[in-house]
């Protein structure tokens, strides 16, 4: 049996004929950047959000580079980021001449640490850069109060998030400042190329956003401020259109994917409970959990974007699933004080254990709406053959 690790193809067959109809409705409007179907899309997110502004970007990686513009990131200035996350988190704040202080993970959820977060705040501190891993969010209220008695924005990168919600039902991305989302065809919500969305409920950022968004100016060839090439496409926007509306039916359905997973996981005897962080005789493999430390006992709603296990021979079973046909995939290998090109931040191996653990334990295993309870089944055995024998 094969099983990728996502197959787009059953959901644009579902929604064939919306599809094709609203790119054709771009080929025969000429209208190809910005325009009437973006200010649709855009209205369109605003109600899906309950958020004030929602801005239609070029890419998830343009919508983070955008959010540190609009609050005037630059030389000398601090961003505290994850330093386990897809690269583009800490990218964007190095490609603006300021330094990515880095920190770690949560074991559980993947996502920054708050009490980690506040030991790395100084006077040159600007803003916390929290990423919803995987789609789940992160702690909010904790770094919401850090922020806020350290006078420092919230910049929320929902890149692989849009439908998670936080404590109390509120969408991931309207909680900070700005909330920056990838429609990467990846993503839940996945567009036909690149694409993403920067949202806020301040008006005099959402005013720096749109300008910043088309070279700094309102009006053509006048330019209030340095701005960039950030326009998303009107093809992008009327698929993006057609596919909202089943965002959360798809959502829901990953969510059912996972709950069978756990109950697979446990049948099979690899883990007893999810959400452990050490592995023992009764959890060999570690499942991910929707947590929520807060005090409203409401749990974060998790959309998992991806479903990510935690394996000892992490690399040996990765081989094994290859070979035996089931798609996976190993994020993030290397945390970023490991990378190369970060080199300049002074780290060593150790600095980050969690992130260093979760790098060299986790794989994504398929978690697609359109999977099926066979696949599922399979998928659980082959990981049961390699454990077990
Ligand atoms: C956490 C995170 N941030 C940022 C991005 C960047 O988004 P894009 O690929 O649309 O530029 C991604 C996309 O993979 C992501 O997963």
């Amino acid at each position: 049996m094969k099983v990728p690790l996502l197959d787009l193809k059953p959901q644009y067959h579902s929604l064939k004929k919306e599809l094709d109809e609203a790119v054709l409705r771009v080929a025969e409007s000429q209208y190809f950047i910005l325009g009437p179907e973006v200010e649709k899309m855009e209205k369109e997110f605003c109600d899906y959000l309950h958020c004030k502004h929602a801005i239609g970007v070029s890419s998830g990686t343009d919508a983070l580079l955008l959010a540190l513009m609009a609050i005037n990131i630059g030389p000398g200035d601090e961003v505290i980021v994850p330093t386990y996350s897809f690269f583009a988190t800490a990218g964007v704040v190095s490609r603006l001449n300021a330094t990515p202080v880095l920190t770690d993970i949560d074991p559980i959820t993947f996502n920054i640490d708050p009490e980690e977060v506040k030991k790395k705040i100084t006077k040159r501190t600007k803003a916390i850069m929290p990423v919803h891993l995987y789609g789940q969010s992160a702690e909010m209220d904790p770094i919401m109060k850090i922020a806020k008695e350290n006078n420092i924005k919230v910049i929320e990168d929902a890149a692989q998030a849009i439908g998670t919600q936080y404590k109390d039902g509120k969408c991931v991305g309207t909680i900070g400042d700005i909330g920056c989302f990838s429609f990467f065809p990846s993503k839940n919500l996945g567009g036909y190329g690149d694409g993403g969305l920067v949202t806020t409920d301040n008006d005099d950022l959402a005013y720096m956003l749109r300008i910043k968004r088309v070279h700094g100016g309102e009006q053509k060839y006048y330019h209030k401020v340095i701005g960039g090439n950030f326009r998303i496409d009107a093809l992008q926007a009327s698929v993006l259109r057609v596919k909202l509306p089943h965002l959360d039916k798809w959502s829901e359905k990953r969510r059912a994917n996972a709950e069978y997973y756990y109950e697979l996981f446990k049948k099979a005897g690899l883990a007893e409970e999810h959400g452990k962080t050490k592995f023992d005789d009764k959890n060999m493999v570690l499942l991910p959990q929707p947590v929520n430390k807060g005090n409203t006992g409401v749990k974060n709603y998790h959309i998992y974007n991806q479903f990510i296990i935690r394996a000892q021979k992490r690399d040996e079973l990765k081989k094994f699933l290859t070979e035996n046909e089931i798609g996976n995939e190993i994020y993030y290998p290397v945390p970023f004080h490991m990378q190369e090109c970060f080199a300049n931040l002074n780290h060593k191996v150790g600095d980050f254990p969690e992130s260093e653990k979760a790098s060299n334990t986790s794989l994504a295993i398929p978690i697609y709406p359109e999977l099926t309870k066979e696949q599922q089944e399979y998928v659980v055995q082959k990981i049961r053959e390699f454990i077990k024998g």
